[in-house]
């Protein structure tokens, strides 16, 4: 076989400044030209000595690259007659990259959204623009001190428990404090055994998805309603079917079109997600007697309610649901920080097992350091002082936020308090599209999200969900004055309004 010397040569690029070493760039280039088919079985490859003085390289960086293309298979030496691309490679590989498959339909189904969900809104925010996005909490206001101390004092423990695979019901102590806090804040009536603990509520959505519904079975959730709840029951091939929201939260399906009762409701009756909505005891009542009567699961997705600023807190449908067919949900993302990944399940009792096996096969519990440092966080009342504390300032930022507004974008919003989260719903007074409202605003730096991107098929008039927790009271009329220059400058522009 012939050497391919030159032509080999002039497709190696040694890069001197790039933090790859050159023995690790050789061996990658060799490798691609081999599998690529550019370099056939049986070619022998030029001496050691030639590769050290064209390339300028050491013997070593020759003789590695050499040695690990060897270990691989990709290269054979023979005594005394040089280096030859080995059969092993060449001939299985591919001589072109050929068509792979595609995502699966409920991949591509489940990714559409990107990673983005509202692709103009970052996940951080420069310290020029303005974020009035509905879940982002006072980073200030964060505990660090007392979060650093906790993590400090489990981050260097060695023993089996802090440094092997965690119980998958989550850490023992955080399940006892967790049902603890639940309930004393949410009177559920439920024992620590029957808490799983997830990364965050998004995990809980995806096992319980998994396991209690087989693809087809028709799920129902509130429309508009909260987007990423939805995505986990649509990502495991179920339909869903939308209801409207009236003001005793979410109405109930019609039952005699001749469609199959849904197998699963997923609703937010402590504060419907987005519009803000507590939902009416006489509804909670009418959706229990419309589990029961169709043997359908109800997943509560409570993770909205702590934040509450005036007025009671209704009782949750899991504590008033006897036939163990409600589910509830709850997050540490927004009483917290949606950064710790920390949320919890609490099951029927005998769904904890199956919830538990499946919950490690999804995804595995939360890191163990996070959960101890949140159990010590909640048994020693922090969250408690927290969740005073940031009811106060938020209570604040809303305020100054609704006069804000007032004073500068009253002719182009209507706005009013809400009792409980981290958002008001800003209802636009003109019939603009407020997808394109929000993306004219994010061109400007000033991030909102629009009510459009909730709605499932339902009509909705047009209004921006304004987040007012992560903006301080003082700089709330600034924060406003460039919405207002932003929304003025976007009218303007030939594409605006
Ligand atoms: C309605 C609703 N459910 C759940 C969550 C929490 O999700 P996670 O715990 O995955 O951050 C949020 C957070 O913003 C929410 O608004």
């Amino acid at each position: 076989m012939k050497s391919v010397g030159g032509r080999l040569l002039a497709g190696l690029e040694l890069d001197r400044a790039a933090p790859q070493p050159l023995h690790q760039q050789l061996y990658a280039q060799l490798r691609t030209q081999i599998l690529m088919g550019s370099l056939p079985t049986g070619t022998r490859l030029p001496s050691t000595r030639t590769l050290v003085t064209e390339l300028g390289v050491s013997r070593i960086t020759v003789v590695s690259a050499f040695e690990q293309l060897t270990a691989e298979g990709f290269l054979r030496s023979r005594a005394g007659d040089g280096t030859y691309v080995d059969t092993l490679w060449s001939d299985a590989a591919p001589q072109r990259p050929t068509s792979r498959p595609p995502l699966s339909e409920r991949g591509a189904a489940t990714s559409s959204r990107g990673t983005d969900l509202f692709s103009e809104a970052p996940h951080a925010w420069a310290a020029e623009t303005e974020s009035f996005v509905a879940s982002q909490v006072a980073s200030s206001a964060f505990p660090a001190a007392t979060w650093k101390r906790l993590l400090g004092r489990h981050a260097g423990r060695t023993d089996p428990l802090a440094i092997g695979y965690s119980d998958p019901h989550g850490h023992r102590p955080l399940r006892e404090a967790i049902a603890d806090y639940v309930n004393d804040v949410r009177g559920l009536g439920c024992t620590a055994g029957q808490i799983v603990v997830t990364s965050g509520a998004q995990q809980a959505f995806n096992v319980l998805a998994v396991l209690l519904l087989d693809a087809g079975d028709p799920v129902v959730v509130e429309d508009p309603g909260h987007i990423s709840g939805r995505l986990a029951f649509q990502s495991q091939g179920c339909p869903v079917r939308g209801v409207p929201v009236d003001n005793e939260g979410a109405v109930l399906p019609e039952e005699h079109d001749g469609a199959p009762p849904a197998r699963l409701a997923c609703l937010t009756p402590a504060r419907q997600h987005p519009l803000g909505i507590a939902m009416s005891p006489a509804r909670r009542a009418e959706w229990i007697a419309w589990a029961q009567r169709n043997g359908s699961w109800i997943v509560e997705d409570d993770c909205d309610s702590e934040l509450r600023y005036r007025g009671k807190l209704l009782p949750t449908l899991f504590g008033l649901d006897l036939s163990r067919q409600v589910i509830t949900v709850g997050s540490f993302s927004k009483v917290l920080a949606p950064s710790i990944r920390l949320g919890y399940c609490v099951l029927p009792e005998d769904l904890v097992e199956p919830f538990a096996s499946a919950s490690s096969v999804i995804g595995r519990p939360p890191a163990m350091v996070l959960q101890m440092a949140l159990a010590d966080f909640l048994s020693e009342g922090h969250l408690h002082s927290h969740l005073r504390r940031t009811r106060r300032l938020y209570a604040a930022r809303q305020d100054a936020l609704l006069d804000a507004i007032d004073q500068q974008l009253g002719h182009r919003i209507q706005a009013g308090p809400v009792d409980a989260g981290l958002h008001v719903m800003g209802w636009l007074r003109e019939p603009v599209d407020d997808i394109q409202v929000a993306r004219g605003l994010a061109a400007g730096g000033v991030y909102t999200y629009p009510l459009g991107e909730y709605r499932l098929t339902r009509q909705l008039p047009p209004a921006l969900l304004i987040g007012f927790a992560g903006t301080a009271a003082e700089h709330m009329p600034q924060a406003v004055g460039r919405m207002a220059a932003a929304w003025d400058r976007w009218e303007r522009t030939p594409s605006g309004s």
